[in-house]
């Protein structure tokens, strides 16, 4: 099949910048991306390009090339349904928050809302691609779906995980390690994938597009993620171990990473990870090991994300600590509340957790974050205290606690803590010596990055992740730290 036209149904952090890079690389392919959020939409198609409703380095330059050329964003999903000869699926598939599996399983709603109208609308061939994360055999379901078409439709179904990381995502699609393929080895099945691959051709070398059967495709996905995320738990697991016996974590990772059997990446020390998928991939994940009885192999994955529980509270804990015990009514500042640099995405950050903490412990929580507005911190933190069925008014209360700040100098001032949640660079360029002047004395610095230099010149206590508080000949200097 020769494919002229593209439908993406999902414009967000997937569906938006994918759709942007293939409309780039293929000009000669009609690129729609459709959404039932017209805000979405609407910003997507922003006159003003840095009002895009993602903040991704490179985004903005590929959009300003392709939108209105061959790339499209708008709320007519039907319309770009019927048009389009393939068509992705990029909806959003969250944690399950009711009935079965609650609090594990991916909840599939909104995949099989697309598949539905896709199947009501379709009038013409369609090969449908599972580009969210989706649990091993959906594929299975969606054709079960598809299968309600009346108007004898045939719909090759394709699992194309996606595997960008938010914040280096148009390099990522630029140059992805590997492109994944999953299809049915059947003569119609294989025409697909063919389809498929001779888009990504456009600029993936061969050698790096892998094509397999559905059920791997749609698991390697899966275990991708888990994997990651299990590389960061075990170097976390590691800091908490440094931290009692004098080692340093940032020495460990680096003599762990040049054995080239391991590698260095992934192995950096943090207050944990966040993001939308590592966690609700890892508990889709168990989930699906409990379902086929596997609970051993369940339980082997569930402690990744147990771990990283553990990292986010000890981290929240060393700064009360660190505070003589108490943070109730000091100014404690949050620097970052991204998940990482370079996004404005905070879901599942880590700085919502360890804010959670430290308010219930009464601190005024004051935050600054380059990228993540005001409104998206309090919705953040007030989504997590409605599932935890708090009152209006304890909301209300802790919100007037929690202020949000458009720049790092008034948020710091008069602080007793400052505590480094998001690794972004422009923290690293910051003079801490004057930030330190300006606090509460002792200031004191809690790096839950790594990311400020060690030395004996501070004004200020630092303690940093993974680095050790027992004194000895080779940590004295450290020693001086807090
Ligand atoms: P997102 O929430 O940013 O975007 C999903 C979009 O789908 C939303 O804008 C929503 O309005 C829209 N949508 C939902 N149902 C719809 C429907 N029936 N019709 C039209 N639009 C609909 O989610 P995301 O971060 O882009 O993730 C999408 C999928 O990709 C998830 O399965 C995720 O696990 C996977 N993934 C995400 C990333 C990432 O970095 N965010 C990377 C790889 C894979
Ligand atoms: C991750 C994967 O890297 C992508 O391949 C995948 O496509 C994506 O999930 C997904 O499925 O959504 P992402 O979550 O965007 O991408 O970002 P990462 O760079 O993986 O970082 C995730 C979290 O781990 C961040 O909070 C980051 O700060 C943290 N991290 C990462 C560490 O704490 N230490 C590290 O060494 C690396």
């Amino acid at each position: 099949m020769n494919v002229t036209n593209i439908c993406c149904i999902g414009a967000g952090y997937v569906g938006g910048p994918t759709m942007a890079v293939i409309a780039l690389k293929c000009p000669q392919i009609k690129v729609t991306v459709v959404d039932v959020n017209q805000q979405r939409i609407d910003a997507w198609n922003s006159a003003d390009l840095d009002q895009l409703p993602i903040y991704e380095p490179g985004l903005k330059e590929v959009v300003e090339e392709a939108r209105g050329r061959n790339l499209f964003f708008s709320t007519n999903v039907d319309k770009a349904i019927d048009e389009a000869q393939m068509i992705f699926m990029a909806v959003n598939t969250p944690t399950k928050s009711y009935g079965e599996g609650k609090g594990f399983a991916a909840d599939l709603t909104f995949v099989e809302k697309c598949a539905r109208q896709i199947a009501e609308v379709s009038n013409t061939d369609k090969i449908v691609i599972e580009k969210s994360t989706l649990p091993v055999r959906t594929a299975e379901k969606i054709k079960e779906v598809l299968s309600s078409n009346t108007k004898g439709v045939n719909f090759e179904v394709l699992s194309n995980p996606e595997f960008l990381a938010e914040g280096t995502a148009i390099q990522d699609l630029f140059k992805s390690d590997r492109v994944l393929v999953g299809g049915d080895n059947t003569e119609s099945g294989n025409a697909a994938v063919a389809a498929l691959v001779s888009i990504y051709s456009n600029w993936i070398p061969q050698e790096k597009i892998l094509t397999t059967n559905v059920w791997s495709s749609e698991l390697s996905k899966l275990a991708s993620n888990a994997m990651l995320a299990q590389r960061i738990s075990s170097i976390n697991s590691l800091s908490a171990l440094c931290e009692e016996t004098g080692a340093d974590i940032e020495e460990v990772s680096k003599a762990i990473g040049m054995d080239s059997r391991i590698g260095s990446k992934f192995l950096k020390a943090s207050v944990g990870f966040g993001g939308s998928c590592f966690q609700k991939d890892i508990l889709n994940l168990v989930y699906l090991c409990r379902h086929y009885g596997l609970d051993e192999v369940a339980e082997y994955w569930y402690q990744v994300i147990k771990i990283n529980n553990y990292q986010k509270n000890r981290f929240a804990k060393k700064i009360i600590t660190g505070l003589n015990g108490t943070v109730n009514q000091k100014k404690v500042t949050l620097l970052g509340w991204a998940f990482k640099k370079d996004t404005n995405d905070s879901r599942e950050s880590a700085a919502i957790y360890v804010a959670d903490i430290l308010l219930e412990e009464g601190a005024e929580l004051h935050i600054y974050d380059p990228m993540v507005k005001a409104t998206r911190i309090h919705q953040d933190l007030t989504t997590l205290w409605e599932a935890r069925n708090e009152s209006k008014d304890e909301i209300a209360y802790k919100l007037k606690r929690c202020i949000v700040h458009q720049n790092h100098t008034t948020a710091l001032d008069s602080s007793f803590a400052a505590a480094i949640v998001t690794e972004w660079d422009e923290f690293k360029s910051y003079d801490w010596n004057t930030i330190a002047d300006n606090m509460m004395q002792p200031a004191k610095v809690f790096d839950g990055r790594n990311i400020v230099k060690d030395t004996e010149e501070y004004k200020f206590k630092l303690k940093k992740v993974g680095s050790s508080n027992v004194k000895n000949s080779s940590n004295e200097r450290k020693e001086k730290a807090i």
